[in-house]
């Protein structure tokens, strides 16, 4: 993985696999999934438009680039904005499956994979607010 420009600028992951077009083939692979997902799918009663538009700006400043989701909804706070979700660890893993299926699906691999697949995992576990059997927890 090249880590710099020639001016010595740092290259960020969201430069690095591809910007904005991978973004959002990642975004509309992702959501195909969970929307027939049988553990998560049903969480989502909103249509997927606006929330595929609200993530593909969260992952595109999470991933370095223009932080496209602060701009219009201010500081991210992820957990927070989850919380009137039951996430149970069944949940978390099923978000992450169909965020592999649709790595796979749009041939994200490699170094830049694994470094992102790593730090969705660490924010879906920490969005976790529910025990498996659907007692809330803090
Ligand atoms: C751990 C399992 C997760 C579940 C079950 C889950 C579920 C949901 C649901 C049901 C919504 C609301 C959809 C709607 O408004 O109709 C939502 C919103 C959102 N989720 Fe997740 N999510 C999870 C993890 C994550 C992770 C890891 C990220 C980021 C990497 C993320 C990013 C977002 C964003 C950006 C929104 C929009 C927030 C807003 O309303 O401003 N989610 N999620």
């Amino acid at each position: 993985m090249e880590n710099n420009h020639e001016n010595g600028q740092a290259i960020t992951l969201y430069e690095h696999i591809g910007g904005e077009t991978t973004i959002r083939r990642l975004v509309d692979a992702f959501y195909d999934r969970v929307a027939v997902n049988e553990v998560i799918g049903p969480l989502f009663t909103g249509g997927f438009e606006e929330i595929k538009r609200k993530q593909f700006m969260f992952l595109t400043q999470f991933t370095g680039g223009p932080a496209l989701f602060t701009m219009e909804f201010g500081h991210p706070m992820m957990r927070a904005r989850h919380m009137r979700f039951p996430i149970t660890p069944a949940a978390a893993e099923a978000w992450l499956s169909c965020m592999r299926g649709a790595m796979d699906e749009i041939g994200l691999e490699g170094e830049a994979r694994s470094f992102l697949y790593e730090r969705l995992t660490q924010v879906a576990h920490f969005m976790v607010n529910t025990a498996e059997g659907g007692e809330a927890s803090q």
